[in-house]
């Protein structure tokens, strides 16, 4: 296994509306995250990954760009974003921007040129198709809900094609002079001295377009998008060519939003793979039904969580190298996913953490998950800004859902209840903005659940994320953390989940207690060194018989020596 930098690293994940605001219009800003760049380097992560800064009308959180090589201004300007290169790089942490190429805002210059003059060339720059019958093309359904076709204003019978929201057209990637202008811009911040990149929605850039009316699969009379647009044949060729044209010659960091099939893993990240690392969506996305419908929610067990974490596990090792996650601003909270609410607490936070923490890959905590913040009981629809959260809850009444329980899976599911503003401390909005209103509200836990409030307590989560994030990069179990083979142990008792890490002689064991009931274990003796749990006090080693506690968490290890 080759030794890479960004192994050994850890990151985190900024969603830059809602990490700090430093000129208090309500929503957060370059400047903040400069301001906060301390706390960062304190909680030791050494990459930070940026949610999309460039210019953007906004209507899916920046993820529809209008201008790839302007920060937009609600975020401060390009000179802010250089400073913030800088100031970081002086720290030690490395910046990843994220790329959102496989579609543009329909505000982008060349969308619009594209309408105004069906002859320019920038028709070609986007997917148009006539109608059929006098409807759309055919009756995929975006992911966002509604058909992926949006008739052209002022045009006959003819429509464009947006994976997404309306707002986001797809780019045509046949069109090699879209390409050079992707690479182009790729290679502008490159240049500048960036990280890397996390790619965004990647694997759809390669469409199969096929006329008519398919089977549909929902109440709304659509088919789910993906069977035609994920991961197409030819798609490789692509991304060979992306990686070639433009990562590869800066040796950067990326990430791609991508769930590959197994047996593709290698080309993505093996040695000569598109990417450095994807994401493992298979336990984050657990509870969510294959066609995105998360206002029905899947009936996932942790038997399943195991067994999918175990799956890819041995598959990402055998293939490449994998990116971890257990919260993104598409998620909601992880607390309130896995863990009953009678049961949401340090330790059942502090277990989560020491599960993620330390499986094979780079882990990737995203802002907030430190402090264990939970999702917000919004009380009306109207308190939610993001767009997929509407659409779910449409789609819920049309499928017969009361309004009551359409809005119960929305305070569930909705990915706005990561994105409430981050808790810095007990004071106004969290410490967050001085503004009377924040663009979206503040979690009325902040009071009991903030960073200053942590900082100060030894057994707070934030301290022990401290003490996991210093365990993977700089303790003497750091090699076999992060380099060492993954093993799952195939346990007797079903309801904990435990594995080792085996570098060599040198091995560390995980072993977790998800339920709340204390739970029998048998554990090989060699394991007599206790690295680091969530009790202050565990039994694990000095019983005849190993038990973990309710939601009992451990790392053993079979050698010891000083920590660093
Ligand atoms: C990715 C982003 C998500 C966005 C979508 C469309 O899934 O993570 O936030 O809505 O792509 O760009």
């Amino acid at each position: 296994m080759k030794k890479q930098w960004w192994k050994e690293s850890v990151v985190y994940q900024i969603y830059p509306k809602s990490f700090m605001d430093s000129d208090n219009d309500g929503m957060g800003d370059i400047r903040g995250i400069i301001n906060k760049l301390d706390y960062l380097k304190e909680l030791g992560i050494n990459i930070i990954w940026i949610c999309p800064i460039y210019k953007s009308p906004m209507d899916d959180g920046g993820y529809d760009i209008s201008d790839y090589y302007t920060i937009d201004e609600m975020f401060g300007d390009n000179a802010d974003f250089e400073e913030l290169l800088e100031k970081a790089q002086a720290l030690g942490i490395k910046v990843l921007m994220d790329l959102v190429v496989n579609h543009t805002s329909d505000e982008h210059d060349w969308f619009e040129k594209a309408l105004k003059d069906p002859s320019s060339k920038y028709r070609d720059y986007y997917i148009f198709r006539e109608g059929v019958a006098g409807q759309a093309p055919n009756n995929w359904r975006s992911y966002f809900g509604d058909s992926a076709w949006e008739p052209v204003p002022g045009e006959e019978n003819m429509y464009y094609l947006h994976a997404f929201t309306k707002k986001q057209p797809d780019l045509n990637w046949e069109n090699q002079e879209v390409r050079e202008e992707i690479y182009n811009m790729i290679n502008y911040w490159l240049e500048k001295g960036l990280g890397g990149f996390r790619i965004d929605a990647i694997l759809n850039i390669k469409k199969r377009i096929e006329m008519g009316h398919f089977t549909p699969d929902g109440e709304d009379g659509l088919t789910f998008i993906g069977h035609w647009i994920l991961n197409q044949p030819g798609i490789e060729t692509w991304l060979k060519e992306l990686n070639e044209r433009t990562f590869k010659l800066y040796n950067s960091v990326t990430v791609a939003e991508a769930a590959v099939p197994n047996e593709r893993l290698k080309e993505y990240i093996g040695p000569e793979g598109f990417f450095s690392m994807v994401f493992d969506f298979s336990y984050t996305d657990i509870d969510v039904p294959e066609t995105g419908e998360w206002f029905k929610s899947s009936n996932w067990t942790w038997d399943q969580m195991r067994e999918n974490i175990f799956i890819n596990q041995l598959v990402t090792q055998d293939n490449g190298w994998g990116a971890l996650y257990l919260e993104n601003h598409d998620q909601p909270r992880s607390i309130n996913k896995y863990i009953p609410e009678k049961d949401i607490n340090d330790t059942s936070k502090k277990m989560l953490a020491t599960l993620f923490m330390m499986l094979r890959g780079t882990p990737f905590i995203y802002q907030g998950q430190e402090l264990g913040m939970t999702n917000i009981k919004m009380e009306t629809l109207e308190d939610y800004d993001d767009i997929a959260t509407h659409d779910q809850y449409h789609r819920a009444i049309l499928a017969g859902f009361t309004d009551e329980e359409a809005f119960s899976a929305v305070n569930r599911r909705s990915r706005d209840n990561s994105r409430t503003p981050m808790q810095w401390d007990d004071s106004k909005n969290s410490g967050f903005s001085l503004a009377e209103k924040t663009w979206l509200k503040v979690n009325p836990n902040y009071t009991e659940i903030n960073a200053g409030k942590e900082k100060n307590n030894p057994l707070s989560l934030l301290n022990y994320y401290k003490q996991l994030i210093e365990l993977r990069k700089d303790s003497i179990y750091k090699d076999v953390i992060v380099y060492g083979r993954f093993v799952p142990i195939k346990e007797a008792n079903t309801n904990v989940i435990i594995y080792e890490r085996i570098l060599d002689n040198k091995r560390i064991l995980v072993a977790i207690n998800f339920t709340d009931e204390k739970q029998a274990v048998s554990l090989d003796p060699d394991y007599n060194k206790f690295v680091i749990g969530n009790y202050t006090q565990s039994n694990i080693i000095m019983e005849e018989i190993h038990y973990l506690q309710p939601y009992e968490s451990v790392i053993l290890a079979n050698y010891e020596g000083e920590l660093k």
